[in-house]
């Protein structure tokens, strides 16, 4: 997603949405907050990809993190769509908002437009992009998806919350890490340090290099 990568300020875009009219740097205020987009509404996979987030929204709302929904459609069309959203996937509500934006305008400047995909009228339609951004306004981690690809809502949730780990811990998750498993210590970190930080312990592999970065921690969580 060239001109909008990890590290990067989100833009402070005002914002037409089913909750009213919304600024993004005042919408995500302290929280982490997945910012993601769909080519269109009353489209098979989107009406999927929305209520499989509302879902999540518990689960979301534990670790504190907000959702902002794009589709280029208008707010009135939204609306009539999520009932068919809500319909489809028994038990989501969607509570979350879905930014409008039939100029276009705004996904260009979140990196959100798909060079490939077109509405009826040759108009730019959106990828299925995702940033999550942190409470500091930064992208933290983006996903980007074709229209034919629906997104896994598990990945979603393992992301945010290995993010979240890292932020809080001086952790990163390792392969097909999963919510309870054993995480790495930061190579930023000295064993010394490691000690006073980790006083659960940790476990360094014997690797033939003999260099004892490979350290395995627990870290009990109920919400991050
Ligand atoms: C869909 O959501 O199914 C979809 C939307 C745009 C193009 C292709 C598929």
């Amino acid at each position: 997603m060239p001109g909008l990568t990890i590290g990067d300020t989100i833009p402070d875009l005002e914002l037409e949405t089913t909750h009213g009219k919304i600024k993004i740097h005042d919408y995500v205020g302290d929280s982490f907050c997945i910012i993601f987009s769909h080519p269109a509404d009353f489209t098979p996979v989107c009406t999927t990809e929305l209520g499989g987030m509302a879902k999540c929204m518990p689960e979301f709302q534990k670790n504190g993190v907000k959702l902002l929904g794009f589709s280029c459609d208008d707010v009135e069309s939204h609306k009539e769509w999520l009932k068919d959203v809500e319909a489809f996937t028994p038990g989501s509500h969607v509570r979350y908002p879905i930014a409008a934006d039939p100029k276009r305008e705004s996904i260009k400047q979140l990196n959100m437009v798909d060079p490939e995909e077109k509405d009826a009228e040759g108009k730019s339609l959106p990828s299925r992009a995702l940033h999550i951004v942190g409470p500091d306004k930064k992208v933290k981690a983006s996903m980007l998806y074709p229209a034919s690809t629906g997104r896994s809502m598990e990945e979603v949730v393992r992301v945010v919350q290995s993010l979240q780990l890292a932020a809080k811990y001086m952790v990163a998750t390792p392969v097909n890490w999963k919510p309870g498993d054993p995480v790495v210590i930061s190579p930023r970190v000295s064993d010394e340090e490691a000690k006073r930080m980790f006083p659960q312990g940790f476990e360094v592999k014997d690797l033939p290099s003999k260099k004892g970065y490979l350290r395995f921690t627990q870290i009990q969580t109920t919400a991050t």
